[in-house]
């Protein structure tokens, strides 16, 4: 079987758990997703001991946002890192995103558009002057006519923004829950892991859905994996 367009968020306090995830998933999983917990706690070591048990590649979700010439460097800090993507927040502009592909050029720069955690109210508050949907359109622009060669948006953005920047940027989305999930969290809007590939996202963002599994043991979480991968491809 091929590895899904799955990427399996590690967000787990445990560096020797995050390794037995990726151990017991990674003949179905394509991308493993870092995040900023991650990082901070083990560092390039971390990442490393990660690429050690696979060979799918690495998200490095560290949603940078700051002057060009930061991000810039930020971005050359990881660059022995090899990451296949790396979060920027789309709204630190072309410039700063720019700074990045520049800085990566063998990553794709993937720009993070609205926060799925913002509702309506607070997406006017921060200032948009837009609906979260069409300012996440406009964000996605931003960050592909930058060079950004991806983007994460929300599942209910996905079709607007396919259509607003063509088929080359690969579209990645969180807020995925497969059907017969019983994970009880804070996704509110999701869609299935199909529904969104089938919408135009080229990977969907699963976490909680596949590691809750782990408390059953690796086997448990393998054949987890498994099903939902079959799903998709
Ligand atoms: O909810 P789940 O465990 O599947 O989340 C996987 C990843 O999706 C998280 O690491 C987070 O980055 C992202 N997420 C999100 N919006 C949410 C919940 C999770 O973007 N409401």
């Amino acid at each position: 079987m091929h590895k899904a367009p799955i990427v399996l968020a590690i967000d787990t306090p445990e560096l020797t758990t995050a390794i037995e995830w990726v151990k017991a998933t990674q003949d179905y999983i394509s991308v493993y997703k870092l995040g900023l917990e991650f990082f901070l706690t083990f560092g390039s070591d971390g990442v490393k001991a990660i690429k050690a048990v696979t060979d799918s590649d690495i998200f490095l979700d560290l949603k940078l946002h700051d002057i060009p010439h930061t991000v810039s460097g930020a971005a050359k800090a990881v660059a022995h890192l090899a990451p296949r993507y790396l979060t920027v927040h789309a709204s630190g502009g072309a410039a700063m995103i720019r700074a990045a592909v520049d800085a990566l050029p063998a990553t794709h720069v993937t720009g993070v558009t609205i926060l799925t955690s913002l509702s309506e109210d607070d997406v006017s508050e921060i200032g948009f002057k837009s609906s979260a949907l069409v300012t996440a359109v406009g964000l996605a622009k931003v960050a592909t006519s930058a060079g950004a060669g991806a983007i994460v948006c929300s599942p209910l953005e996905i079709a607007a923004i396919r259509a607003a920047i063509g088929i080359d940027p690969i579209i990645i989305t969180p807020g995925v829950r497969p059907a017969d999930s019983s994970v009880v969290d804070d996704q509110v809007r999701t869609m299935t892991p199909k529904a969104a590939i089938e919408t135009g996202a080229n990977l969907v963002v699963i976490g909680r859905p596949i590691t809750q599994s782990w408390k059953l043991g690796a086997a448990a979480m393998r054949d987890r994996s498994a099903q939902i991968a079959s799903e998709l491809i």
